[in-house]
């Protein structure tokens, strides 16, 4: 039977790939992107580790969720307000990367980047690694290929060489320190 992916698909590993690299002796303030129904968060919560969650989320699943798209809140916030920025997204956010990089912001960064088996990677994101649109257009194929190589090759140019990964097929959760 094909498995349906939901909201929380494979949360152990986001739980994993989170308590991999926070301590529990430390108290951290947590910008959740994609807050959704909080559940990585309250497993993590769970385990012992000490956290004051920001929540934000398009959708009302958690009644505590600023309800609201994070691309419109995210250039206001002040982020060195933040320890931990996670970014639990359906596909690639790189639109929201970009805007945390440009406001140099330090600390743990947690993202989710799934492609798609035929899913095209975001054409700005291909631009800033050299490829052009003309280039993307011409043979999508080739230049949409293995999106984890690239995010990777992305992250590297933003200056992170170190990244903690575990991948399940094209599902890559992801934790740095940036
Ligand atoms: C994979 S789920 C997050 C699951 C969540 N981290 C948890 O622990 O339960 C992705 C969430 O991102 C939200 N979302 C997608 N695009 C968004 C955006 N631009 N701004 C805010 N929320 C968004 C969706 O509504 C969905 O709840």
């Amino acid at each position: 039977m094909k498995k349906v992916l939901t909201d929380n698909s494979f949360l152990n590993e986001k739980t994993l790939i989170r308590t991999s690299i926070l301590s529990p002796e430390k108290n951290y303030k947590v910008l959740d992107l994609f807050h959704g129904y909080g559940k990585i968060w309250e497993q993590i919560k769970r385990k012992g580790f000490k956290v004051d969650i920001v929540k934000i989320d398009k959708k009302n699943k958690d009644k505590e969720n600023i309800v609201c798209d994070n691309l419109k809140i995210l250039p206001s916030l002040n982020l060195m307000d933040f320890d931990i920025i996670d970014c639990d997204s359906y596909g690639v956010p790189f639109k929201q990367l970009e805007i945390i990089f440009k406001k140099k912001y330090h600390g743990f960064l947690f993202i989710t980047f799934i492609q798609s088996q035929f899913g095209r990677l975001p054409v700005r994101f291909l631009n800033e690694l050299g490829y052009t649109t003309n280039m993307i257009n011409k043979i999508p194929s080739l230049f949409n290929r293995n999106g984890i190589e690239k995010f990777k090759q992305y992250l590297f140019f933003r200056g992170i060489t170190q990244i903690q990964r575990i991948s399940i097929n094209n599902k890559h959760y992801m934790g740095m320190e940036v």
